[in-house]
């Protein structure tokens, strides 16, 4: 059997992989459906899609939670599973795994416990901080740079960080995402229309509108039940429902970022101002969030290309650049911060 690398950005909402023998960077969504609470019965994209639609034998179950992993062996086998479906699995292979910074020691040595402990049986396991990771994805120079911003708006996390100086000086993960926004979304329309819709669907709702942009008056039918008769049936939601639903959420991750702004050193807040803050993660997509938040920060602000697969090109480009590797952490090192 021969023995592999894989780089892994662990996210609530998607996993990125990157295989390095095939050089290929794949993602599935982080979900596994259990069927009589004992039976895989599907894992990733194709669990998604089950979700809120299967028989009550079967649970659609998401194995991390805010950016942490809250059911590991759930994680490993839909992990197994994934890998095991590209028919690389391999035991003894290497792990280079991001993770969030802001999180306690427990919960980052889930990440390490989740590839060592499982039939994955790992060689060896390093880890990135995923900040790190998504600045060297954006070709910064991480070691050098004297002052960047960046934030990373996931699936159910908006991780800030400030690189300056060879290193990270201030991180904040913040428990609010993709999710959160649906969630929101699902909120008001059963509030205000007596109408319930499913995650789906708010998703979907959230995708479509171009929420940043001008225009003001659009609207989308959209599948759901109404709650007084409780009959299936379909209504128009408008954009400005949508954007009232996320603007609470959405103004708590801009406060977060100018409250980090207000605690970075003036030389570095200075430095940050002509270098500029760069998004990350999937949500933005959306289109114009970045001069949003410009308006919003007064920090000039742009999006990485494909800014969900930002942290996994970063693992990538550390896995294969001997000078980067110093990134990477082993877990087992004594000097290691977190582990003392
Ligand atoms: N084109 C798009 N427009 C808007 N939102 C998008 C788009 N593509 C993906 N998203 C949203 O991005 C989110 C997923 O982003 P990402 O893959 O970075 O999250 P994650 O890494 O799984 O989660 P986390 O880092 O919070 O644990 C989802 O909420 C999804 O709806
Ligand atoms: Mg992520």
């Amino acid at each position: 059997m021969a023995r592999n690398t894989y780089g892994l950005d662990l996210g609530s909402y998607e996993i990125k992989v990157y295989d390095k023998k095939k050089d290929v960077i794949w993602k599935e969504k982080n979900v596994i459906a259990i069927k009589e609470k004992r039976d895989i019965y599907a894992v990733g994209d194709d669990a998604y899609r089950m979700y809120e639609k299967t028989p009550d034998s079967i649970e659609v179950l998401f194995p991390m939670k805010e950016g942490v992993i809250t059911g590991i062996t759930n994680m490993q086998f839909l992990l197994q599973n994934l890998i095991k479906g590209e028919k690389q699995f391999a035991h003894g292979s290497e792990y280079v795994v991001a993770v969030p910074t802001d999180v306690t020691k427990v919960q980052k040595k889930a990440f390490f416990d989740l590839v060592i402990h499982s039939t994955a049986r790992a060689k060896e396991v390093n880890i990135v901080e995923r900040s790190i990771a998504d600045a060297i994805g954006m070709n910064i120079d991480a070691r050098n740079t004297k002052g960047i911003f960046i934030a990373n708006f996931g699936g159910e996390t908006t991780e800030l960080s400030v690189l300056a100086g060879g290193g990270m000086i201030l991180n904040r993960l913040l428990p609010i995402g993709g999710r959160t926004y649906d969630e929101a979304i699902i909120t008001l329309i059963r509030n205000s229309h007596d109408f319930l819709i499913g995650r789906h669907t708010a998703e979907a709702l959230r995708r479509r509108f171009e929420i940043f942009k001008a225009d003001s008056d659009a609207a989308f039918m959209v599948s759901g039940r109404d709650l007084i008769t409780g009959v299936p049936m379909q209504k128009a939601i408008s954009i400005n429902l949508v954007r009232a639903a996320i603007r609470d959420p959405l103004m708590e991750c801009i406060q977060a970022i100018s409250l980090l702004m207000d605690r970075t050193p003036p030389e570095v807040r200075n430095e940050i101002h002509k270098n500029g803050l760069f998004l990350t993660g999937g949500v933005a997509n959306t289109a114009d969030m970045d001069k949003y938040i410009e308006k919003n920060v007064g920090i000039r602000t742009s999006t990485a290309i494909e800014p969900e697969f930002c942290s996994i090109n970063g693992l990538k480009k550390i896995m294969m650049s001997k000078e980067l590797r110093q990134l990477a952490f082993s877990m087992l090192d004594d000097k290691y911060r977190w582990m003392e």
